[in-house]
């Protein structure tokens, strides 16, 4: 359906600016852009090849197959929650730029009891085993004996597990809960995706 009236000529020029259409009787704004938010399902992998796990992007809809989505950033198979994805290039250039300091927010649960020292260190610093300069949250705090929230602007390799690490305690479970300005829609149940109006929704206060 395109605005209401059935079409077969694949090759019909339209303008796409405010399009609203249908294929198979599900509904397909126009997005000269896609930008969407997964809520990220425990034992999935964030890439195309996946080794021991399905692919997050075997849940999404073909349509999106041939637009080349990619994570902005990539999850652990383990962790779940927050995840953007996005066939804009520019877009996952800027995110992922640490420049760009946009904070990310990390529900943890540890195996160990955290204790006051440990949310200290955290703050003010850990070494990591690939660079001498120390990686710190932005904010970090104790929920209870065996979880904390963590906000990280940075997005390094396992970051969360190896800051845990290197204050001797062992990560259980991460969930992100937040991307910039952006909390994970609590009615998107795992597996699930929604549409984005836009990149300011990470930005906005
Ligand atoms: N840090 C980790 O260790 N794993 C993630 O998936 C995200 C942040």
């Amino acid at each position: 359906m395109l605005a209401g009236q059935i079409c077969d000529d694949p090759l019909q020029e339209m303008e796409p600016e405010g399009l609203e259409f249908g294929v198979s009787g599900e509904l397909w704004p126009y997005h000269a852009k896609a930008l969407i938010v997964m809520n990220k399902p425990a034992n999935h992998e964030c890439s195309q090849k996946p080794k021991h796990h399905p692919s997050i992007y075997s849940l999404l809809p073909k349509p999106f197959h041939n637009r080349n989505m990619q994570a902005v950033g990539r999850l652990d198979e383990d962790t779940t929650g927050l995840l953007l994805l996005t066939d804009d290039g520019a877009l996952i250039h800027r995110l992922t730029s640490p420049k760009h300091h946009l904070p990310k927010v990390y529900e943890v649960t540890c195996k160990h009891p955290l204790d006051a020292r440990q949310i200290t260190q955290l703050l003010e610093g850990v070494i990591l085993n690939d660079d001498p300069a120390p990686v710190r949250a932005t904010a970090c705090e104790q929920i209870n004996e065996h979880s904390l929230r963590l906000t990280l602007t940075e997005g390094k390799y396992h970051q969360v597990k190896r800051m845990l690490a290197a204050v001797a305690n062992r990560v259980e479970s991460i969930h992100r809960s937040m991307f910039g300005a952006l909390a994970l829609p609590g009615d998107l149940a795992p597996g699930h995706w929604r549409w984005l109006p836009g990149p300011q929704v990470l930005y906005q206060t």
